[in-house]
């Protein structure tokens, strides 16, 4: 038996349960002599048909599990078997809706984007051939547990976790990289090879950054497949290329001089594999390994330039305190970046702050803009499959502008 916690809220009404969490200032706390030692545990919001997990010691303090759930509790207990079931039911429900996003049956796609899922802090991409796992809180570890009992009940594939990255730093929570599966932990093979956005793609379980791919660009690369061969893209510049989707994009659509910027080399060089996998072979792919800022100082000074420029960096505002700062880091990502480009070129900048919505990035763009006449080609934002919620939450996270400097 899993016992629920009843917690009351400072008054919110109904509207406030429209976002996925409850802030620690929002809720009557319960008393420590009540908790487990990580101070984690089911709760009921009284007078709601609202379950979530509260985390006492985090600023985000309850997160809503799916409503269908409430269902099921009885004397404020629910059963562990029942608690499995109902998440296998969740995830099947995700997994239907989720395929009619319109993306190729065997393409990889993400299945749970955590809290506006309904299983908070808990991402799994589904990669075809392995799901990866990703915990990143509190709320999430004691989830982890419920979801690969539940996913077994519903999938016989390999299970991996990665469980990695600044979020876990900032949670103080350590990282953890294994295979779930009995089956698959002999297994030294991390290899996975699998198709996304029309590309055959490639990388490692054991060195990837987030779960492996990035799969919440799905619809910006499908979208420069679209409009590449309408211009005249001889050669690409991708800053911050990780594994290279954006230049396998450039590639598989005839751009044969690739130049690709990343701190990672381990990617780097995966990045090349995957550029040859969705090209004819014939192109030249120069890899500078370093700092982004410094190779396009350098190449500036070499008067280079390049018909396309994709810029898709970290979040530089891994808070809200950050924003200032990160702020005038797109000004001169976006100043260095279209100062290499070629008259009538393509500029993809792209941002995944959360904590810098649209206007502040699009304000940070234009301060950066080299003169000219700039026009937007299309505003994208991630894959409707890393669910964005009606609400005016950060769940908006990402941006991705394609810009043309017009000469008229
Ligand atoms: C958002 S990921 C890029 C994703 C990639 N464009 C894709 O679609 O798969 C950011 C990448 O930036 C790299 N990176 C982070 N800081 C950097 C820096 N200062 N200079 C160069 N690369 C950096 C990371 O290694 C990572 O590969």
């Amino acid at each position: 038996m899993i016992q629920i916690l009843e917690i009351e809220t400072m008054g919110l009404k109904n509207n406030f349960f429209k976002s996925p969490w409850l802030f620690s200032n929002q809720i009557k706390h319960i008393n420590d002599n009540e908790l487990n030692d990580q101070k984690v545990s089911l709760v009921h919001i009284k007078g709601t048909k609202k379950i979530g997990i509260y985390c006492k010691k985090s600023l985000i303090s309850v997160r809503f599990l799916p409503d269908k759930i409430f269902n099921h509790i009885e004397n404020n207990t629910i059963k562990k078997e029942t608690f499995i079931k109902a998440i296998s039911e969740h995830l099947n429900t995700l997994k239907r809706e989720k395929i009619k996003f319109q993306f190729p049956k065997e393409e990889a796609f993400r299945l749970s984007h955590g809290d506006n899922d309904g299983l908070p802090a808990i991402a799994i991409d589904d990669y075809q051939s392995v799901l990866v796992i990703q915990s990143s809180s509190q709320a999430g570890e004691f989830l982890l547990p419920f979801i690969i009992d539940a996913l077994k009940l519903i999938d016989n594939r390999p299970l991996f976790e990665r469980s990695t990255g600044q979020i876990r730093k900032m949670e103080d929570l350590p990282e953890r990289t294994r295979w779930i599966t009995e089956s698959s932990k002999e297994n030294n093979n991390y290899e996975v090879n699998c198709n996304f956005a029309k590309l055959k793609m490639n990388f490692f379980l054991n060195k990837a950054q987030k779960t492996g791919l990035f799969l919440d660009q799905r619809k910006n690369l499908e979208y420069l497949s679209r409009i590449i061969k309408d211009y005249d893209i001889q050669s690409c510049l991708d800053i911050c290329s990780y594994a290279g989707a954006w230049s396998a994009t450039a590639a598989s659509s005839g751009v044969n001089d690739l130049t690709l910027i990343d701190q990672d080399s381990w990617a780097l060089n995966l990045a090349k594999n995957n550029i040859l996998a969705n090209s004819n072979n014939n192109v030249t792919v120069e890899m500078l390994h370093g700092d982004m800022f410094e190779h396009m100082q350098r190449l500036l000074k070499l008067e280079k330039k390049y018909d396309l420029i994709i810029a898709d960096p970290p979040a530089f505002a891994k808070t809200k305190k950050h924003v200032p700062e990160a702020k005038r880091a797109y000004s001169r990502m976006t100043k260095l970046a279209s100062k290499l480009l070629s008259d009538n070129g393509i500029l993809i900048l792209c941002s995944c702050s959360r904590h810098i919505p649209d206007h502040d990035f699009l304000e940070s763009v234009c301060v950066g803009l080299n003169e000219g006449n700039w026009v937007f080609l299309h505003k994208g934002e991630q894959s409707p499959c890393h669910t964005h919620l009606a609400n005016p939450d950060s769940s908006e996270y990402l941006k991705c502008y394609f810009l043309i400097n017009r000469k008229l």
